[in-house]
């Protein structure tokens, strides 16, 4: 066991998540091995009244240090790295003329496996430690991602991205021979054949990949839908509503949905441990479906904004009340930074779609990093958070990285203001160190 004594910040399970944030300015948190082999908190609390309690654990002291739960990222490209920056009309042109070809490089091993190496490092230079991200449509790039999370010891979960139309030939999933008609077919066998192979393998898990609807014929969105049936705690990862050009495609496409949302429940891919990113043109009956359905949103605000989409809409999603939690969405955000994503939560708070918006409590906007993603991807309890029982993937926040940053924070007067000066000042220079569940 071990024991760590520095100032602690994390959230009350069941509380408001606008106001659940615990800070401790000495505190105490004891983790020990579960059955498993994984790192857990074992204890956590003021400095004073844990001590006692371990009185055999050394306790490695951390001064003027804030130890956090690490963030928990629902959506992102692991293929998008060098995609960064790369600006477009709008979604369908970026992804044309930047993004397909970029991903065309993942049918090399040796590309995907150095891909997959500096994303993994980046994330968690960034603090990010759990993350639900996409592959290509290539299986050895979801091969790729698993063996260098797995050799990381990583909760991390992806999939194959289902593709079999309206994208460049050599991107769409492949038939078994060349020249074949099986493509549709071979890319849920692969789904399946890697989800037997990794999911549930250390803290790896599979997420059930269909790009969006308007990349996918019927015939593959029925068979993702029944992989969803018959694996009930495999993960679902996709995109809707995020802009309204891509709207109007998977509307024409079919017609037979009362909206591009329902087109996923149609097919049976609205569930619990279903991941949405975007979700931003929305109307009450699909907030009804994603509340009803247990589906959760990946909000995406740096993407939103650099690719012109829109804005998520904070108070129309909490009036009908379905859940969501925040993401990078690199390559299509701007930033692996937990930081600045949280910060572009606020600003899209701020617009939303309903006027006058939000101010979102900072408390909030790093709950949804945290804690609240957790609990969109089911795992509440499990990471995200620093109650007994949680994995220990922590950051260890310097307050003092920057001179802003040191100048700002030792004038705060509360913990919203402590908590704003980081969420507005921070970037990866403010995480001092990324632990994932194991000793320091
Ligand atoms: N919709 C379909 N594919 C993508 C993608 O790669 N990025 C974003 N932002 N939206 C998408
Ligand atoms: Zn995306």
């Amino acid at each position: 066991m071990r024991a760590y004594r520095a100032a602690l910040l994390y959230f009350k399970p069941d509380a408001d998540p606008r106001d659940s944030a615990v800070y401790l300015d000495d505190g105490l948190l004891v983790t020990g091995p579960n059955a498993q082999g994984t790192q857990v908190v074992q204890a956590v609390g003021p400095y004073r009244d844990v001590a006692v309690r371990y009185p055999q654990v050394p306790v490695q002291h951390f001064p003027g240090r804030i130890i956090a739960p690490g963030f928990v990222d629902l959506h992102s490209h692991y293929p998008q790295t060098n995609v960064i920056g790369s600006p477009a009309d709008g979604l369908l042109p970026w992804l044309e003329h930047y993004t397909f070809p970029e991903e065309k490089c993942f049918s090399a091993p040796d590309y995907c496996a150095q891909a997959a190496a500096f994303f993994i490092a980046e994330m968690l230079r960034n603090g990010v430690t759990t993350m639900l991200t996409f592959a290509t449509s290539h299986p050895a790039s979801v091969q790729a991602l698993f063996a260098e999370a797995q050799k990381q010891r990583l909760r991390l979960i992806t999939g194959l991205c289902l593709m079999d139309r309206h994208a460049p030939p050599d991107l769409l999933n492949q038939p078994s021979a060349p020249g074949g008609s099986d493509a549709t077919e071979r890319s849920l066998i692969d789904s399946e054949t890697l989800l037997q192979t990794w999911h549930g393998v250390d803290r790896l898990g599979y997420a059930i990949t269909p790009r969006f609807a308007p990349t996918s014929s019927d015939a593959q969105l029925r068979g993702a839908g029944d992989l969803a049936t018959r694996y009930p705690d495999a993960w679902i990862q996709s995109h809707v509503a995020e802009n309204h050009e891509g709207i109007a495609w998977a509307r024409d496409l079919f017609p037979a949905s009362d909206s591009y949302l329902s087109t996923y429940g149609d097919f049976g891919l609205l569930r619990q441990r279903a991941i949405y990113a975007h979700c931003i043109h929305f109307d009450d009956a699909d907030r009804a479906l994603m509340r009803d359905s247990g589906a959760a949103a990946a909000v995406c605000p740096t993407s939103n904004l650099f690719l012109g989409s829109g804005f998520f809409d904070y108070v129309e999603a909490d009036r009908v009340g379905f859940q969501y939690g925040l993401a990078n969405d690199v390559g299509g955000g701007t930033s692996f930074s937990p930081f600045h994503t949280m910060l572009a939560a606020y600003y899209v708070g701020r617009e939303g779609q309903t006027k006058p918006g939000v101010s979102l409590s900072p408390q909030h906007v790093w709950w949804q990093h945290t804690a609240g993603a957790a609990q969109a991807l089911g795992l509440a309890g499990v990471v995200g958070n620093l109650q007994p029982g949680c994995e220990a993937d922590l950051v260890v926040l310097n307050p003092q990285a920057t001179p802003l940053l040191a100048r700002r924070t030792a004038q705060a007067a509360s913990l919203d203001e402590l908590l704003f000066a980081m969420v507005v000042l921070g970037d990866d220079r403010l995480v001092e160190k990324t632990v994932i569940s194991q000793a320091f």
